[in-house]
């Protein structure tokens, strides 16, 4: 093996946003460019996980304060992928169904421990590997400490000279923890303890930017916000960017394919675009209770702040009192304030608005195929998946102009042509101007809107062109050691 990503999620064996999708595709792509390339993630109780079968490869335990937690390594036989997957058994730490939370979406008490645990247990077993990875690839917060430890952790020093890579999918969760949970951590060189500090915490996302020998951010966009917006982190990310780029996510354009789409009852046939969004859209509209002679738009995706969910009730529910001409469906799971004002206005607003409070992959692919445009008015978006998937499935993205939103969707207004309709500024008022473009685009020009949704799904959008400059990255750090 020659690269080995370090994430919590993979998709389709652990997914709770966008990271997942992203560890389940990049070595897939990488391992199809002749790189030898595996994951690891936690062993949870999902059901992908709890079908497979394994192979036990090792056992051992790591030290936690005063306790120790056993785990054993096992190999996934699962050989759908394209690539290796191997997990971290510890079922006191792992053994349960969601991710990062429960049943009720409180999150985990023991998040240190569990990811402590996780990362300790991948480097031990590095450290037994015959042949070694030649890289160390680690995904946001929770893998975050594996650069530190294995530089300054004395146990950790015979793989010290591998190099890590630290990619940052979510800035906005850093993993930040007191020192008084110091004891927690393996002992590593006193004096490297400002390293895992940042702001008076143990800060494992500051810890992995200080550490690691590259860091690349979700996209070009991405990396320059984070220079002047990135709850803290502003100064480091200035300090380090000489090791830092920015590298645009792709799509697993071999799932996202709307005619091979297994999750779609009505996948595209012999390329008739009209047939392929009508009747998904019917789909859609009789399992909402919406009428099919309206646009219809969508929001999929986590109902938090980030994503600018909250921005949605009073946006919609004005748009529809004042009698626009719309339907509106969302789908998602988060902030229950939020979620309960959705679930009140599919009542108030039967026919033209409806609601689906959960995590629903296949409802998802449904909601790209049947949907004419997708709104995502994000607060912050390090690059955003679903406006890629909405533009191969033929649905106009509505999105704010940041982030990873602004590298992969130029407005309709723009010379060549666009692919979306964008808006500067997170407020109502901006976003209610784009949602009334739209909606002219639809009424007005039809012959326009139709030419625009042909040609959205054939922008390319696919790994191919990234994973080429991941692999410049690790032949870079490569050299160093002399590989
Ligand atoms: C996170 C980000 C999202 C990004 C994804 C994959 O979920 O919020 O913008 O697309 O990670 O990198």
């Amino acid at each position: 093996m020659k690269i080995l990503h370090i994430s919590a999620e993979c998709y389709p064996a652990a997914k709770a946003g966008g990271l997942g999708d992203v560890v389940g595709a990049l070595p897939k792509y990488l391992t199809q460019a002749g790189v030898e390339t595996a994951v690891i993630i936690p062993k949870y109780r999902t059901k992908w996980l709890v079908n497979q079968k394994y192979n036990e490869l090792m056992r051992g335990t790591v030290r936690i304060g005063m306790s120790n937690a056993a785990y054993s390594i096992e190999e996934c036989y699962s050989s759908t992928l394209g690539f290796r997957l191997y997990v971290v058994n510890a079922p006191q730490l792992f053994d349960r169904s969601g991710v990062y939370m429960d049943d009720k979406g409180m999150g985990y008490s023991d998040e240190i421990e569990r990811s402590l645990v996780f990362q300790q247990a991948v480097i031990h077993w590095v450290m037994g590997m015959k042949e070694k990875p030649k890289v160390l690839h680690c995904h946001d917060h929770h893998t975050g400490l594996v650069p530190f430890m294995v530089k300054y952790c004395p146990e950790y020093q015979s793989i010290s000279h591998i190099p890590t890579v630290f990619t940052i999918h979510n800035g906005e969760y850093q993993g930040a923890f007191s020192w008084q949970k110091m004891q927690l951590l393996p002992f590593f060189e006193a004096s490297a303890k400002p390293l895992l500090d940042w702001g008076g915490a143990i800060n494992p996302m500051a810890s992995a930017i200080k550490c690691c020998w590259r860091f690349t951010t979700v996209s070009p966009g991405y990396l320059e916000e984070m220079k002047n917006n990135s709850g803290g982190l502003e100064w480091l990310m200035h300090n380090e960017s000489g090791k830092a780029s920015g590298i645009l996510n792709g799509i697993d354009t071999q799932v996202w394919h709307p005619a091979t789409d297994p999750l779609l009852d009505n996948p595209l046939q012999n390329n008739d675009v009209a047939a392929f969004k009508a009747k998904n859209k019917a789909a859609i509209c009789e399992m909402f209770g919406l009428r099919t002679d309206l646009p219809l738009i969508v929001f999929i995706g986590r109902i938090v702040g980030e994503k600018g969910a909250d921005l949605l009730p009073s946006l919609i529910g004005r748009y529809l009192h004042e009698g626009g001409a719309a339907s509106f469906a969302i789908l998602g799971t988060g902030d229950p304030s939020v979620s309960d004002a959705f679930t009140r206005m599919a009542d108030y607003f039967g026919g033209r608005f409806g609601c689906a409070i959960m995590y629903n992959e296949a409802l998802s692919h449904l909601l790209y195929a049947g949907s004419d445009f997708l709104i995502m008015p994000s607060r912050v978006e390090p690059c955003g998946l679903n406006q890629m998937y909405a533009l191969r499935y033929g649905s106009v993205p509505i999105v704010r102009s940041v982030g990873g939103l602004r590298d992969t969707v130029q407005d309709i207004s723009s010379p060549l042509g666009g692919a979306g309709i964008r808006f500067s500024h997170f407020s109502e008022a901006d976003a209610r101007l784009a949602i009334d473009r739209a909606m002219q685009l639809w009424w007005d020009r039809p012959e326009e809107f139709l030419a625009l949704r042909e040609r959205i799904m054939t922008i390319d959008n696919s790994w191919e062109n990234s994973t080429g400059r991941y692999l410049a990255i690790y032949r870079q750090v490569a050299a160093y050691m002399g590989n």
